[in-house]
């Protein structure tokens, strides 16, 4: 099967930059959204980072015009009904999502692929809202789209070798390495990545070392870009804490469950950068160790 038309559902921060890339890489890309203005914000926010692009030189005025056609503003899901694939990104939520997608069930050509973006929720779980279960599948992005170059493909347990194969090919003339995973609590990168975070938390509560030097430690000793808190933080705290606790429900492991002080944070509205402040205070605009709380 070949995939050309997309229906991209949900065209928030994740919905948009897949949109792009999917352009980018010449599919026709249909961007629905259930609020009209987000879909006109996300449209805008492609064309000014292509733009930005055509400014440095990196990308022709005619490729960024032949992307931008591709994009077609959607505020109806029977847009959806010739497309070859749909990838859904709205809000991280089982019913709406299985909604949605039975939805689009009724309204989509048999062979049309479903695919959820979801970062936590368990695939077969969504792929019953659809009768065809075989090409239900999960597709996670990460973020930012353009930028991150993996994309997870998540097996539910009646997902078919085709549905794999379609969606992997698609994915990878996106410009993203695909890799496969089954449908387990985290998949592989956010199950790996918040058991490294988790410890991280531990060591900071048992006091071997404080925020920044546990940062630097893995920065410069385990080459990570990123300490541990300091990615928490640029992901949302908030997100961090919904995660491990689907992590530790779906696993029923203490290890997975989120810390106290972590819950306090999020308790207190400090979500990371996005707030100002989170394991970090950013408010000077800079990254800063707070000195308003003790850890
Ligand atoms: N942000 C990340 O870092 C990240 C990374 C990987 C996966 N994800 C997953 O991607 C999904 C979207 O995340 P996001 O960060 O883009 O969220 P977002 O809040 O930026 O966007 C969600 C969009 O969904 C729209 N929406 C809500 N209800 C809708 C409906 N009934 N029909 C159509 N659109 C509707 C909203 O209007 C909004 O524009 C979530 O499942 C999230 O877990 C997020």
């Amino acid at each position: 099967m070949e995939v050309k038309k997309i229906f991209v559902v949900g065209a928030g921060f994740m919905g948009a930059g897949i949109a792009q890339v999917g352009a980018q890489a010449g599919y026709e890309m249909h961007l629905y959204d259930i609020a009209p203005a987000a879909v006109e914000k996300g449209i805008a926010g492609i064309n000014k980072l292509l733009t930005k692009k055509v400014d440095k030189g990196s990308m022709t005025q005619e490729a960024l015009d032949e992307a931008m056609a591709l994009i077609k503003p959607s505020t109806s899901l029977d847009d959806a009904a010739d497309v070859d694939l749909v990838i859904e990104a709205v809000y991280e939520n089982a019913d709406l999502k299985r909604d949605i997608f039975g939805k689009l069930d009724a309204i989509c050509k048999p062979e049309c692929i479903m695919a959820t973006n979801t970062s936590s929720i368990p695939i077969t779980s969504l792929a019953v809202a659809v009768k065809d279960q075989s090409r239900f599948i999960g597709m996670h992005f990460f973020s930012p789209v353009p930028v991150m170059r993996l994309c997870e493909l998540i097996r539910a347990i009646k997902t078919s070798d085709e549905t794999i194969a379609v969606v992997a090919e698609v994915a990878q003339k996106m410009g993203k390495t695909t890799v496969v995973a089954k449908d387990v609590p985290g998949f592989i990168v956010n199950r790996i990545n918040s058991a490294l975070r988790c410890e991280a938390y531990k060591c900071l509560l048992e006091g071997v070392a404080s925020i920044e030097d546990i940062d630097t430690a893995m920065k410069l000793g385990a080459n990570l870009p990123m300490g541990p808190f300091e990615l928490a933080d640029f992901v949302g705290l908030d997100v961090n804490y919904n995660v491990l606790s689907q992590l530790y429900a779906g696993y029923k492991n203490p290890h997975f469950a989120p810390s106290l002080i972590l819950e306090k944070l999020v308790t207190a509205g400090d979500l990371g950068r996005k707030t100002g402040k989170g394991w970090y205070d950013y408010t000077s605009g800079e990254k800063k160790p707070r000195t308003d709380i003790k850890f």
